[in-house]
């Protein structure tokens, strides 16, 4: 058997690729258009792997996505393939509509087709997977109830929106043609190969650059935020034994205020790699204007996988910045990499 994973080239789709294929001994295909956000360096670990198949394409190329179905026998789909980022969907909604929204809808159209002719027990053992994200749930006051998984849809940005538009899309698919679906809403995630447009690399970058560290108005807006490698522990636990149809929510408990997250990442680094001039990182930190419609809390109640699955984060917050801040200056290649385009330049020479 094998499992289709879309979006694999990704930050968070390459960390679970890359678990993967050291815990099971199941083969993976990984399908990915490599936009902006997708980068092959990330799963320079798979090179050697007879386990591990890549292919260029997008969710909303029906055809091919039935085609990868059918000709590797696929028995689950795990689907990251996404725009993310919060600030581009500002500029630019409608990348996020094409992908999140429509593409989804082609993904889910290839895989009912696939599903719908496989045989008895192996339309009942088939589970697609939807990676989704807190911020369908909107904005929480300080001191309210962490998000659980009957919170309404309040989305906020066209981010948001759109992520929230491909939940029902999937829950749809489940109630309307029985398609054993399965959802996870996760809270923001940190770690390897995160790409430095959001804040924790931002900031790690920008410091060893010497420039500005961006804080959004305040500052005081909170996340809740969870170590990459514990998301991808909870998204197999979930494929594994999830009950198909159900929504499960994901977070670390690590619930901090971003001025806090920027300060502790200062803290790290003046402790590793020291300014030459003495002062401390935290010199370079700069208020900007706020995000229009900035959510200015998110927390997650995890507590149903816990019970169900015996899923819990294992990495606190203050173990894993520290791992991530060691990661980063231990790759600038691939930091530099990133942040120069070179990594675009070679994707598009070997898929001229
Ligand atoms: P990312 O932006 O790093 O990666 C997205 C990947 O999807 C890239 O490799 C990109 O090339 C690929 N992609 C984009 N459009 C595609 C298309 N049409 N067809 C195929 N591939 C396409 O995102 P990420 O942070 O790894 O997030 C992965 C998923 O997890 C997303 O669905 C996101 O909404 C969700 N999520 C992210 C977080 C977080 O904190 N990053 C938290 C919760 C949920
Ligand atoms: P981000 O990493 O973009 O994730 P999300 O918007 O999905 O939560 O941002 C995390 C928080 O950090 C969010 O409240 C916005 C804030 N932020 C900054 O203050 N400065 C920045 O330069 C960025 C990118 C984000």
């Amino acid at each position: 058997m094998t499992i289709l994973v879309t979006g694999g080239a990704g930050f968070i789709g390459s960390n679970f690729i890359l678990d993967w294929l050291d815990s099971s001994s199941e083969p993976v295909v990984n399908l990915d258009k490599l936009t902006y956000a997708g980068n092959l360096a990330n799963l320079a670990g798979c090179a050697g792997s007879n386990r591990y198949a890549f292919v260029r394409g997008g969710i909303e190329d029906d055809a091919r996505v039935g085609e990868i179905l059918r000709r590797n026998g696929v028995r689950a789909v795990v689907n990251f393939a996404a725009e993310s980022h919060v600030d581009r969907s500002i500029h630019g909604p409608s990348a996020f509509i094409e992908t999140n929204v429509v593409g989804t809808m082609h993904l889910l159209e290839a895989v009912r087709g696939y599903w719908s002719k496989l045989p008895n027990a192996g339309r009942e053992a088939f589970r697609l997977l939807h990676v989704s994200t807190d911020e369908v749930y909107g904005s929480l006051q300080p001191g309210a109830a962490p998000f659980t998984e009957e919170h309404p849809f309040r989305p906020n940005s066209p981010y948001a929106a759109s992520k929230a538009a491909s939940d029902h899309l999937v829950r749809a698919y489940h109630e309307t043609y029985g398609l054993p679906v399965l959802t996870t809403n996760c809270s923001n995630n940190y770690g390897p190969y995160h790409f430095p447009e959001k804040l924790i690399p931002l900031i790690i970058h920008n410091a060893l650059s010497g420039k500005a560290l961006p804080v959004y108005g305040d500052g005081q807006q909170v996340r809740d935020w969870i170590y990459v490698k514990d998301h991808c522990a909870a998204l197999r636990c979930v494929l594994e034994a999830g009950r198909p149809g159900e929504t499960y929510n994901v977070g670390g408990r690590s619930e901090m205020a971003n001025i806090d997250v920027v300060l502790t990442v200062c803290s790290l680094l003046d402790s590793r790699r020291a300014r030459t001039d003495g002062r401390s990182y935290d010199s370079q930190l700069a208020h900007v204007a706020d995000r229009p419609g900035h959510d200015r809390r998110y927390a997650i109640d995890a507590s149903k996988i816990e019970r169900e699955l015996g899923w819990g984060p294992a990495v606190s917050f203050a173990a894993g910045i520290a791992k991530t801040v060691d990661w980063y200056l231990d790759n600038p290649d691939w930091v530099a990499n990133v942040t120069s385009g070179a990594y675009r330049s070679w994707i598009e020479k070997q898929y001229a």
